[in-house]
């Protein structure tokens, strides 16, 4: 599985890079606003990103319209060469998926929540489909099963394109493991999510008595 960052702060995605697991970062309006960026911005916000790793990086549309959220994709593919248009799950959504995969531009499409979403954002041509796994579970809904249902779906099916699943909306290293082991493709994790996937306290403590023994070595 790969690890993507799902953040737009700059210094986050520095260190994931500089771990070298990161294979990709995907943005939303509200991740872009949390770092309070600017309207006129964003465009340059979102190279900045692409210039720190030659992953994907999605860039999500904001238009409600398959008009202006193809103009929307085609501006922002042309941002940077690993740009990839991240688009809502909706009629129009996916009307722009079409004409943007028709003329070669990649599109993630997001807020999947069901199967039969994960199936027309692939029917229509989207490269990524980004189910959301922490926000089923915020309402008492089993996220990881919604999650494999969509990878079990989207896998039976030859869709004439490469598509490939993100675990989206992750919030533990338990989601993690478990859309690992059904195969999942990617897993977009917050920075904070990252930083826990390191930890444990067996290892913590492993290296605490490493170090003390190789004290007494120094000192023998
Ligand atoms: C997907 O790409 C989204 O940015 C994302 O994972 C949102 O998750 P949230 O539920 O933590 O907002």
């Amino acid at each position: 599985m790969k690890f993507f960052l799902d953040t737009a702060n700059l210094a986050e995605i520095e260190e994931a890079a500089s771990w070298g697991v990161l294979a990709g970062v995907t943005t939303n309006p509200t991740l872009y606003a949390r770092e309070g960026g600017k309207l006129a911005d964003f465009h340059s916000h979102l190279q900045r990103i692409c210039a720190l790793t030659d992953g994907p990086v999605s860039g999500e549309t904001v238009g409600l319209v398959r008009d202006e959220i193809v103009r929307e994709g085609i501006e922002l593919a042309a941002l940077a060469p690993n740009i990839i248009v991240k688009i809502p799950v909706m009629p129009e959504g996916l009307a722009a998926t079409k004409t943007l995969f028709e003329r070669g531009i990649k599109v993630n499409m997001t807020l999947c929540f069901t199967v039969p979403q994960a199936l027309l954002a692939a029917r229509a041509g989207a490269a990524y489909v980004s189910p959301f796994v922490g926000r089923f579970d915020d309402i008492s809904e089993d996220g990881i099963e919604h999650l494999a249902n969509t990878v079990t779906a989207l896998s039976n099916y030859d869709f004439g394109h490469d598509i490939e699943v993100i675990a989206a909306s992750v919030r533990s290293a338990n989601h993690v493991t478990q859309a690992a082991l059904m195969g999942c493709d990617i897993a977009t994790v917050p920075f904070k999510v990252l930083k826990n996937l390191v930890k444990h306290p067996l290892t913590d403590r492993g290296l605490e008595s490493f170090l003390a023994d190789w004290e007494k070595v120094k000192n023998s």
